[in-house]
């Protein structure tokens, strides 16, 4: 039987490098023999909720619970609705509803592309972000009072759940098991952040004696910034909070030179509900139209996606694929984030034509 995808294009550049990543899983499908059925939603977009006043209709659980996957573009056009109403009215709802509680984001510095820090070549930089993605600082408890006022006042909590740090820590330390440096650090703020930050700390440490070999170590999230621009060499697995997590996994591809290439896998690890793949970037209104969007971002999650769904080799290939064409560095396909002058569909055709191979 088929594995049904639901396909979800959503904003701006996501409808653009949506199409390359499934001509990229179509690739492989095809070479790998593997049974893929995309069906395309066309909600959890801006111009959906123009339409109908809101991004998803009242029974897009029950309509996409029962996908295999979830494959998603980007979201967001804030000249068309603000920002907060589209996230947490799309993508926020399904890696809450549908318990992602992972967001694994690989940041690996590729062939062919130059780093903005000095000196660092492929190798240097290969490191994964775990990011907590259901709790912590995402919260919807808080609100509003004497709004209007002088007195007026916002409020959001930060919201730390034992259950909830635990596992998104068993599955760092699991990831740094299978790692050769078997290395994890942590993202904290416990010197200015004093309950919740304690508290994540603590739970780590706990987590840290079942696994001795693992070797441990945290930094405070303004020093790890520095960190990841000065030593990006240091890290193997990065654990931290939503929002630090959020923060780092942009930072990271950024020291790979574009974060156009990143991917994210928004997983629920139980399998009770259909995992996430989308690029870690946005919608990208700057670029949006003009064809030019890096689609790697895109197609690295559907390789991403095969390798969920149990296709390691497929996935893989696909990843070699995208290492292949950028070595290759010919200006004419590689997009110009990575110092070409190419388009999405050039990038995109080159990699699902490596994939064939
Ligand atoms: P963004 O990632 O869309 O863009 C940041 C910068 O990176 C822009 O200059 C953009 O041109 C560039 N960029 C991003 N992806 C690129 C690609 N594939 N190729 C080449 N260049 C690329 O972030 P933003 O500007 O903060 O957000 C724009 C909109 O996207 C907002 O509505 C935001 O909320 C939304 N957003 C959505 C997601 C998501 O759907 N997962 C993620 C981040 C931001
Ligand atoms: C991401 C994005 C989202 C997040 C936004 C768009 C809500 O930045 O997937 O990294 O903060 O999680
Ligand atoms: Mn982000």
């Amino acid at each position: 039987m088929a594995h049904r995808i639901a396909v979800i294009a959503g904003d701006g550049i996501g409808t653009e490098v949506m199409p390359e990543g499934i001509r990229a899983l179509e690739a492989a499908a095809k070479r790998f023999n593997i049974p893929l059925e995309f069906t395309p939603f066309e909600f959890g977009s801006c111009d959906y909720y123009l339409e109908h006043g809101s991004m998803l209709p009242d029974d897009w659980f029950e309509q996409l619970k029962s996908f295999d996957a979830l494959f998603y573009g980007a979201v967001g056009w804030p000249d068309k609705v603000p920002d907060h109403i589209s996230l947490w009215g799309s993508l926020l709802q399904f890696r809450r509803r549908f318990d992602q509680y992972i967001n694994l984001r690989p940041c690996k510095l590729m062939p062919g592309i130059k780093s903005p820090l000095a000196g660092r070549e492929p190798g240097d930089i290969d490191f994964y972000v775990v990011r907590e993605n259901t709790e912590g600082e995402y919260s919807s408890i808080g609100g509003k009072m004497y709004e209007g006022t002088e007195r007026e006042i916002v409020l959001q909590e930060t919201v730390m759940s034992r259950t909830g740090v635990d596992r998104v820590l068993k599955y760092a330390f699991d990831l740094a098991q299978t790692r050769p440096r078997k290395k994890l650090t942590s993202a904290t703020k416990s010197n200015g952040i004093s309950i919740t930050m304690p508290y994540w700390d603590e739970r780590v440490a706990e987590m840290a004696k079942r696994y001795p070999e693992i070797a441990v170590d945290k930094f405070h999230i303004d020093i790890l910034t520095a960190n990841f621009v000065l030593h990006p060499d240091w890290f193997d697995v990065v654990v931290g909070s939503n929002l630090f997590g959020d923060i780092l996994s942009d930072l990271g591809p950024a020291c790979t030179g574009t974060i156009g290439i990143a991917p994210s896998a928004n997983i629920n690890p139980e399998g009770n509900f259909p995992s996430l793949f989308e690029p870690v970037h946005g919608s990208a209104p700057d670029i949006a139209g003009k064809g030019i969007a890096n689609p790697i971002g895109q197609i690295w999650s559907g390789a991403m996606m095969l390798e969920h769904l149990g296709y390691q080799e497929a996935g893989e290939a696909m990843v070699t694929a995208i290492e292949a064409v950028l070595s290759d560095g010919d200006s004419q396909v590689l997009t110009r984030d990575v110092g070409g002058q190419g388009s999405t569909e050039s990038l995109g055709k080159a990699i699902a034509e490596r994939i064939s191979r």
